[in-house]
């Protein structure tokens, strides 16, 4: 079929949308008609090179939408199912999603790839050329062919243009929270760098019982949005959290520090730990350049303050048993979705989406087909 996408030809440039051409599903593959889609930070680092992907790539990995048709052998999907997609799928069957850590299944080392997981051939083309798709999804398109492994069955009653944000952002910030720093009842929180992922983790960190949440961001707007999620209080960097938290806590520090700034540099680490109480935890959630291989740390403070670093992908969520709760979490009211969405663009506005979203202008972005 005939339809359009959102496609980086170059490192640098911006997203070009124009008509390409889909391919019907192939075996274990269905055709999503989408119903919006979020604009995470990745995409951008995918134009920065920050990540490094495969081009001509149709950008976006955050999205929901409408079964429309199933190919061969597809046994968990019918047309009509409504879906979140994933930006990591989950095989159920390696190693890792075996043993219920579904967020490292054996599938991480095809998504860079941006290629089909049944045969590495593109669905897609333009220009005589076929494309990859972000995290094998590419949802800067009203329609994507996907992996049925990609896909998570999702309730009726659930707005679909809401639901695509728990494919990324939502569920990797909350998850920072609640699943890889397991922040408990009474905790003090840090949480630096409060887009739409940093203030999903705020909103973890309220909904799991933290008393103190201190939201670290530079731009004034983000952090009044962080306050309205639950941060109860906010500063402009690090240095001026430190004496914030040392006050709040008695000199203790922070139980549980989160990184989800635009991008982790080596000079975050030291401040982060330093923030951080003895016995503490830290999670590390930002985009590195990969080139990134030393850090700034006061290793003392690490080793005797008995300290912890943990790395955290799509908030160490298993897509299948976490984005329904989550979803479950919005439909009670705890979790709020509409409050991150500042604006709507439509496909053609998405540079100006990515514009509003450098600048700080928006928390959350979202293109509505
Ligand atoms: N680990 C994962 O699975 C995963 C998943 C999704 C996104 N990410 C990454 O998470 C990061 C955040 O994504 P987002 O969509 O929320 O981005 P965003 O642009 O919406 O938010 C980033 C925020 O960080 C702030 N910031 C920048 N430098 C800072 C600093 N030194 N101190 C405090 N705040 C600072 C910015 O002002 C901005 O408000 C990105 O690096 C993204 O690639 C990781
Ligand atoms: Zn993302
Ligand atoms: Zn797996």
């Amino acid at each position: 079929m005939r339809t359009k996408a959102a496609i980086l030809w170059e490192v640098g440039t911006p997203w070009s949308v124009e008509e390409v051409e889909l391919d019907d599903p192939q075996p274990g593959e269905v055709r999503v008609k989408l119903a919006s889609s979020g604009l995470c930070h990745s995409d951008d680092h995918a134009v920065k090179n920050d990540i490094p992907t495969g081009l001509p790539i149709i950008g976006g990995h955050e999205g929901a939408g409408v079964v429309e048709e199933v190919g061969p052998g597809v046994t968990r999907l019918k047309p009509g199912d409504h879906v979140v997609m994933a930006f990591m799928p989950a095989c159920g069957h390696c190693r890792w999603c075996a043993s219920g850590i579904s967020v490292l299944c054996d599938y991480g080392a095809v998504i860079m790839s941006g290629l089909p997981i049944a045969d590495g051939k593109p669905r897609t083309h333009a220009r005589g050329q076929g494309l990859m798709r972000m995290s094998l999804l590419g949802t800067f398109s009203p329609y994507a062919v996907v992996h049925q492994d990609s896909c998570v069955k999702i309730d009726d009653d659930i707005p679909l243009e809401l639901a695509s944000l728990v494919g990324c952002g939502v569920a990797t910030g909350f998850g920072a929270a609640v699943n890889r720093a397991q922040v408990g009842p009474g905790d003090t929180v840090v949480v630096v760098g409060t887009g739409g992922v940093g203030s999903s983790a705020v909103q973890g960190a309220r909904i799991a019982g933290a008393e103190h949440i201190v939201a670290v961001d530079p731009i004034p707007f983000r952090r009044e949005q962080a306050e309205l999620l639950g941060a109860t209080h906010s500063v402009a960097s690090m240095e001026e959290a430190m004496p914030l938290v040392t006050e709040l806590t008695r000199g203790v520090m922070a139980d549980r520090t989160i990184l989800t700034a635009s991008l982790a540099t080596a000079d975050m680490l030291k401040p982060l730990m330093l923030l951080t109480r003895k016995g503490g935890r830290a999670c590390l959630t930002s985009t590195a350049n990969p080139g990134i291989d030393k850090v700034e740390l006061l290793l003392v403070d690490v080793i005797f303050g008995q300290k912890e670093i943990v790395g955290n992908v799509f908030g160490g969520c298993n897509p299948h048993a976490d984005l329904p709760r989550l979803l479950s979490l919005y439909r009670t009211g705890e979790l709020k979705l509409e409050e991150l969405v500042t604006k709507r663009y439509s496909l053609e506005q998405v540079n100006e989406g990515y514009d509003d979203l450098l600048a700080g202008r928006i928390m959350r972005g979202m293109i509505v087909f």
